[in-house]
């Protein structure tokens, strides 16, 4: 069944309170809902039924209106959804159901994690707590009040503030939580286990006191002073950067390790993915930390984009996840480095959504319709989504895009709103028209953009010709243009430069002149990537090296660099499948040599200028997808710069090697990533004295990034011994640390050596391995199908039928993983006939089973059609 953006209607019925009790027991619980409901004075039609949601399987035990019982005949319950007629035009509603959540392997509703209770309800996930109109658009207050075993469960939370507490008897307490602001169901939640608290208080700027409170297993409780310092930069940031200050006396997070996503932003109790929140030097890494400090942020942002101006439907889900991933991005960007932060988001970007984009999945981010919302919470709606904020920012400069974002929160605060209504606060501030600009919102696909460029030396005239595109998605044959700030530089030929500033595109077709520039310039365009779109223009190498080494923007300066390696890439790709020898360009290992040595360079963008592209994103440029070529003429390239520059590779790691205590800034990560770019290096110059230098590394380092860099890369080589030993050891290590051993499993499924399927069929019969928890599948299906392309991809397609028996499997037990984890065969037509013909036989044979979710039917009907 599938649910249009065309189709909506206000609700018919508000709820204006809602009160909640929970017995939380081992076989079972009890939920009793109480709901204060009005007829919407806003529907004209009061003749109405109620219709409320709520799971298929949820066992109804009691029904009332206005404390009368309802007979069977007096309502109908059927797929998800419970009908009564003829009610009252204001009533409460009561409600018990039974619950059974240590059989709820979904993690949808309450469940359990490793024997505490914890709820996930966005996006629909409060149908499977009780029967309601459990949609973003109907808010109410919630009063809710958990009674459970006091010994096992001595922790009972929920949203707002604790206002009642006592003993029932029997060994249970119970403790009553009042949230003051009415929200929607999906940011309800609630916890009861025996949990370890690190405490920490915070004051706003107007004044008010926040007991800050996170809550982990107690073997975890020296892993969180990370996110109580990130939870608390993001405070001051927002209060600094957008005038928002937090709005109740407690803030808590709690870490579970089974979750479905990252985190989730329910009001003053958000739940963590384990994966997001715990952090400590001996067991995450650089980018542990690193994503921890940007997911807390990110929760801690949407209580005002997302939870205070929530969405109207979930069509306007990037509302509130595009505007908080931009937000959240420009935290880190301010706590690291603003370039290198911007360049990992653009990757994402360029390899993940872009393929997305031009996938059987491709939506707008403002997606038209969806048989599964779960299906759309994705690199569109969150990463692209927030490009497309980052544009309004960029068209009308900071001050006016704060501007904006005040009378946004102002005006809605409160609200359940749309895009649009985000929009028209920019509109309104700025005295703009951006209806064009809206058709970010509902054209998918990636625009091009091709640029050419016409020089008169007689009169000194520079001119740009840019055309835009964009390709056919789904639905959607036809696009209209968009309007884009298109950022350039034009530098003479020793760099200086000439001319800097936005251009705004708005046709298809446009010309842009410049006068007085003495000679032909090189142009520097999409500077910092200020649109998400694929750009052409036919540099040359020349021109390519020159803006590698004086472009004064940082980001471009990059973006030359991986040009330029993405073109040589891929004349190397063409001689492997003709049978010609490879070859690696002098002029590259000149330009790689001068960056590696110059000492005054900030080592976090030498390392970003010296990695290779992925094989995934030389594969998302490709026409058609030629899996061995990409691998081979990539493992050349790396092996030839390995071994033209082995001085030089050992100088950059020695001098980054400074045996400085730990720190998770900025500075010494950007140290660590290029010592260990440099390390994989010299492993792929394939000498045995490296192999030395990354064991010793591995004993001596007191601090996971270098430990896991140098396991990865012995573990990844021809050192097979080696390889197996330090597995062992570092099994043995940290068998116990359940987040180490999800890394474990990566590094082995993403092993590109020979025998890749059987290892990771044999890792999937581990003790470690847990199928279901969703940290494990992701680090040994996501890893395998994800990182390691060329096992994944095997010829003979025991790959594919690999992942889709776990597809199957897991699609009975977590429907939303499963879905997550098909992604891969979804872009059959990308590859070769031999392989593309394989995949789709998978795709096919699910497409047979009797009894998908909604969730892989959606994905597996679209991705045939
Ligand atoms: N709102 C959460 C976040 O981005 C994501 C939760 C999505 N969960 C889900 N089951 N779809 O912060
Ligand atoms: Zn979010």
């Amino acid at each position: 069944e599938t649910i249009y953006l065309e189709d909506y209607q206000p609700p018919a019925w508000l709820i204006s309170h809602t009160e909640l009790r929970f017995e939380l027991e081992e076989e079972q619980t009890l939920v009793r809902a109480q709901l204060r409901i009005q007829a919407n004075p806003a529907v004209a039609d009061k003749r109405k039924p109620l219709e409320l949601f709520g799971d298929e399987g949820m066992e109804l035990s009691r029904l009332c209106i206005d404390g009368q019982i309802l007979e069977a005949s007096d309502y109908q319950r059927e797929a998800g959804c419970l009908r009564i007629n003829n009610v009252p035009e204001s009533f409460t509603l009561e409600c018990v159901t039974r619950l059974l959540p240590h059989e709820n392997t979904a993690l949808e509703g309450l469940y359990k994690s490793d024997g505490m209770f914890c709820t996930q309800c966005e996006a629909e996930g409060f149908r499977r707590i009780t029967f309601f109109p459990d949609r973003p658009d109907v808010m109410s207050i919630f009063r809710t009040t958990l009674v459970a075993d006091k010994a096992r469960y001595p922790v009972l939370l929920s949203n707002g503030n604790p206002v009642d507490t006592g003993e029932d008897g029997e060994g249970r307490h119970w403790v009553t939580w009042d949230d003051p602001w009415p929200k929607p169901s999906y940011l309800f939640a609630l916890v009861a286990g025996d949990l370890a608290l690190l405490e920490d208080h915070y004051t706003t700027t107007s004044g008010r006191e926040v007991a800050l409170r996170i809550y982990a297993e107690r073997k975890d409780l020296d892993k969180l002073d990370y996110a109580m310092q990130s939870l608390k930069n993001a405070m001051r940031w927002d209060e600094e950067v957008y005038g928002r200050e937090y709005d109740l006396d407690i803030y808590m997070i709690v870490a579970v390790d089974f979750f479905n996503m990252g985190a989730m932003e329910n009001k003053g109790l958000n739940i963590f993915n384990t994966s997001c929140v715990l952090a400590h030097p001996r067991t995450t890494t650089d980018q542990g930390f690193q994503r921890v400090e940007g997911v807390v942020a990110h929760e801690y942002f949407h209580n005002w984009s997302g939870n205070r101006v929530t969405c109207r439907d979930w069509f306007q889900l990037s509302l509130k996840e595009g505007f908080t991933v931009f937000r959240d991005a420009e935290f880190s960007a301010d706590m690291n480095s603003r370039t290198v932060k911007r360049i990992e988001d653009v990757t994402l970007l360029r390899t993940a959504q872009f393929a997305e984009d031009a996938g059987p999945m491709a939506h707008p981010v403002r997606p038209e319709s969806y048989m599964e919302i779960s299906n759309f919470y994705t690199l569109t709606v969150y990463e692209k989504g927030a490009e497309v904020v980052r544009m309004l920012h960029t068209l009308l400069g900071a001050e006016l895009f704060r501007k904006g974002s005040d009378l946004y929160f102002e005006r809605h605060d409160g609200q359940a709103v749309t895009t649009d209504d985000f929009v028209a606060a920019m509109e309104q501030v700025s005295g703009r028209d951006l209806s064009q600009f809206k058709r970010w919102y509902s054209q998918a696909g990636t625009p091009r953009l091709q640029v050419h460029d016409d020089y008169d030396p007689q009169s000194g005239e520079y001119c740009l010709t840019v055309r835009q595109s964009c390709p056919p998605s789904p639905g959607q044959d036809h696009k209209q243009p968009y309007q884009l700030p298109l950022s350039v530089g034009l530098l003479a030929e020793d760099g200086t430069e000439l001319y800097t500033g936005m251009l705004e595109l708005t046709e298809e077709e446009q010309q842009f002149r410049f006068d007085n520039i003495a000679r032909r310039p090189v142009p520097s365009l999409l500077r910092g990537f200020s649109a998400p779109v694929k750009l052409e223009y036919d540099y040359t190498d020349e021109q390519l090296l020159m803006l590698l080494r004086h472009d004064s923007d940082g980001f471009n300066r990059w973006d030359a660099g991986q040009r330029l390696c993405i073109r040589l890439l891929q004349e190397q790709m063409l001689r492997y499948r003709d049978g010609l020898a490879m070859s690696c360009s002098e002029a590259l290992v000149i330009a790689w040599r001068q960056l590696l040595t110059d000492e005054s360079l900030d080592p976090a963008m030498v390392a970003q200028c010296l990695r290779l592209p992925s094989e995934a994103q030389l594969g998302e440029l490709a026409e058609r997808i030629d899996v061995t070529a990409i691998h081979e003429a990539r493992e050349f390239m790396r092996k030839a710069l390995a071994q033209a520059l082995e001085q030089e590779w050992l100088q950059a790691y020695q001098r980054c090697d400074t045996g400085d205590d730990y720190t998770a800034d900025a500075e010494a990560i950007g140290r660590r990533s290029l010592k260990n770019l440099a390390l994989s290096y010299l492993m792929a110059a394939g000498r045995e004295p490296w192999l030395e230098l990354a064991r010793q590394q591995y004993e001596q380092s007191d601090n996971m990034t270098d430990q896991l860099a140098a396991l990865t890369l012995v573990a990844h080589s021809e050192f097979r011994e080696t390889a197996d030993e330090l597995l062992q050891a570092f099994y043995q290590q940290w068998q116990h640390e359940s987040l180490v051993m999800n890394q474990w499993l990566a590094v082995q499924a993403s092993d590109p050596t020979e025998g890749a399927l059987q290892r990771v069929n044999s890792l999937a019969q581990h003790p470690v391995f847990d199928a279901r928890n969703p940290n494990k599948l992701r680090s040994l299906i996501g890893a395998f199908c994800g990182q390691n392309l060329a096992s994944f991809h095997a010829e003979d397609g025991s790959g594919y039928v690999w992942l889709a028996d776990w597809i199957l499997t897991l699609d009975r037990q977590n429907p939303q993983v499963a879905s997550r984890l098909l992604t891969p065969l979804t872009r059959w037509k990308r590859y070769d006939q031999g392989r593309a013909a394989q995949m789709q036989a998978q795709l096919q044979r699910m497409m047979d089973t009797a009894e998908l979710s909604a969730d892989v039917y959606e994905v597996v009907s679209k991705s045939l059609v």
